[in-house]
């Protein structure tokens, strides 16, 4: 790929931008030697200030996302690209997430730009399992893991009843709720059709891969021993 297409495409800048870099020196091969614009060029191989370049499409991160940031684009309060480096925003194909958290929503989020991936970990027909623990306003009334299971519960303004989701009482008011789907506000909607009121809501769990120890706020790139992890327990 040409070169300025490349560093562009990563959100480093513009192609102008870019093309100023260029001339000021600042990019260069794996030996130092300065390229030009025109250059076509092996990602691996270009070093912008001496530095390798972030990692080149497909780039799949997972995020341990704090409450009080929203997974859009455009928004006018904090959104996860905060806590990215700022060029992240820029790339093109786009880092979108990968279904979304409410903004007081916390845990694994992944981000990808991998439209095929994306699919295959949203869709319902995947049944990839989401793994949320919730924190209540009230203790559980102890017919909530029937109700849940029983994918005849109907959300107001759905056109389908839910697919069986499976409860674990962690404690009087905090829960374990395992989806196969990811409808809009989906845990929080289904503990008030239950008469109760989610407080905190954390996802811990995508497919069998989890967070392990990435503390909040920071982002990892997925390593294939990661994708296989989430991919490697889906329910039967
Ligand atoms: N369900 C919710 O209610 N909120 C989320 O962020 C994710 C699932």
């Amino acid at each position: 790929m040409k070169l300025v297409k490349l560093i562009a495409n990563l959100g480093y800048g513009s192609r102008k931008e870019v093309a100023a870099m260029v001339r000021q020196g600042r990019i260069t091969n794996a030996r130092g030697e300065t390229l030009s614009v025109d250059d076509r060029v092996e990602h691996a191989q270009v070093r912008i200030d001496g530095e390798p370049l972030d990692p080149p499409f497909p780039l799949t991160i997972m995020l341990h996302k704090p409450a009080g940031y929203t997974c859009s684009t455009i928004d006018v309060g904090a959104t996860v690209y905060d806590l990215l480096p700022g060029r992240f925003r820029l790339r093109s194909p786009l880092l979108a997430s990968v279904g979304r958290l409410d903004r007081e929503t916390t845990g694994l989020l992944l981000m990808t730009d991998d439209g095929a991936l994306l699919h295959k970990i949203t869709s319902p027909k995947s049944k990839l399992e989401k793994v949320y623990e919730a924190t209540l306003a009230r203790d559980l009334r102890g017919d909530e893991g029937e109700i849940f299971a029983s994918g005849k519960l109907q959300l107001r303004s759905e056109e389908t009843p839910l697919a069986p989701a499976k409860l674990e009482v962690l404690g009087p008011r905090r829960a374990r709720v395992t989806l196969t789907e990811g409808r809009y506000h989906q845990v929080r909607r289904m503990f008030a059709a239950v008469g109760n009121h989610v407080e905190r809501l954390h996802r811990c769990r995508i497919g069998g891969l989890t967070l392990g120890d990435l503390p909040e706020g920071k982002w990892r790139v997925l390593t294939e021993h990661d994708r296989a992890q989430l991919f490697g327990r889906a329910l039967p």
